[in-house]
């Protein structure tokens, strides 16, 4: 599919890849019965080593409407992974099963290592605080649907930017779109982490950071509103804070400042950081988001059932090194080293 065999990070999505898939999701919007068999026959492994309920759900009902089959656990804990089997050898007998692997898990880099081993596409459903590729699928849809072209835009992030995985993946794709400008608006302890502000840096891309999002909302034309992860939060001893002040809060009062066709996301859950009654607010988006995340995993599951298995590339044994202690390298012994164009670690990207 135009190059693309795993969908592991943003760095896979090219720009004319992404408008093939866009097309595509387009045609499924507008005449899903012509689509309602078109993977008849293939198979999806749904591996959810992390809680989910929206993306799991999102690309179960995107398969099943293609006529294709699912198969998957409800609990980590019910796998042979909690009987101490490798990521490597889960994914060489699940994908020997299907068509195409959909994993998440809380490892920062575990999809990256599990498509070393998998012999059909493997799609990264999250992994760790570290990269979402198909939610941002889903934020480029519902913004291409909602403002056309993407473009000349003022985006406004805001909440966990430091383990919240989603914004660090919608940042890389939105540098390769023209004149994206980005406002960030965190807590000190949940700031956007170094290695995605050295990104922008390197990408010449505009970027402020604003205490509250009083001061961030009248310039925006989007606004991506996260939840605290909560989760993430926890395993992180140095960490304190699990709920926002005001200062990071959208209600409709602070919307009487905002441009009147600003789009406002979320990749949901939402927790309290977006209040209830902005909901009636037509600029609200987020319900429509999560629709449009199925459509385009709809066009991104038929392009990638429609490629041959492949027996994986031999790869070395052992070597890898890492620094972030969320890593799958550390959990995963026999994994090659990988780096990065940045020299960085090939799987966390953490430097
Ligand atoms: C996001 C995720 O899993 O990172 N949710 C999602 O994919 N729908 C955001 C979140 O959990 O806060």
């Amino acid at each position: 599919m135009d190059g693309i065999r795993h969908l592991i990070g943003v760095s896979d999505i090219t720009t004319s890849w992404w408008n093939s898939l866009f097309s595509l999701c387009r045609e499924i919007i507008a005449h899903p019965q012509d689509y309602s068999d078109a993977n008849r026959g293939k198979v999806m492994a749904s591996l959810f080593f992390e809680p989910s309920t929206r993306t799991k759900f999102s690309f179960q009902a995107a398969m099943l409407r293609l006529g294709g089959s699912v198969f998957g656990f409800e609990n980590a804990n019910d796998t042979s992974a909690s009987k101490g089997e490798s990521l490597a050898d889960t994914i060489r007998m699940t994908s020997a099963y299907s068509d195409v692997v959909v994993m998440r898990s809380p490892s920062e880099g575990a999809a990256r290592a599990a498509s070393l081993y998998s012999e059909v596409p493997l799609v990264n459903a999250g992994d760790g605080g570290h990269q979402h590729p198909t939610q941002t699928l889903t934020d480029l849809a519902t913004l291409a649907v909602t403002r056309g072209e993407i473009r000349d835009l003022t985006v406004g992030l805001c909440g966990d930017l430091r383990y919240g995985r989603t914004v660090h993946s919608l940042v890389e794709a939105l540098a390769k779109f023209p004149n994206i400008r980005f406002v960030l608006t965190a807590p000190p302890e949940l700031a956007m982490p170094d290695y995605v502000t050295r990104f922008m840096r390197a990408r010449n891309l505009t970027f402020t950071e604003v205490p509250t999002l009083d001061d961030a909302l009248p310039q925006l034309d989007v606004l991506y509103m996260t939840r605290v992860q909560r989760e993430r939060v926890i395993q992180s001893a140095t960490q304190s804070t699990m709920e926002y002040s005001d200062d990071f809060i959208l209600t409709r009062d602070k919307l009487a400042r905002a441009k009147r066709d600003l789009t406002i996301l979320h990749p949901l859950p939402r927790v309290n950081e977006i209040a209830p009654e902005v909901d009636l607010d037509p600029r609200a988006k987020y319900f429509d988001q999560a629709r449009y995340g199925m459509y385009i995993r709809m066009a991104l599951l038929l392009k990638l059932c429609a490629q041959p298995r492949t027996a994986p590339e031999p790869v070395a044994v052992g070597g890898a090194k890492c620094a972030n202690p969320a890593c799958i390298t550390r959990r995963e012994p026999y994994l090659p080293d990988l780096r990065n164009d940045d020299g960085g670690c090939g799987y966390c990207d953490v430097n």
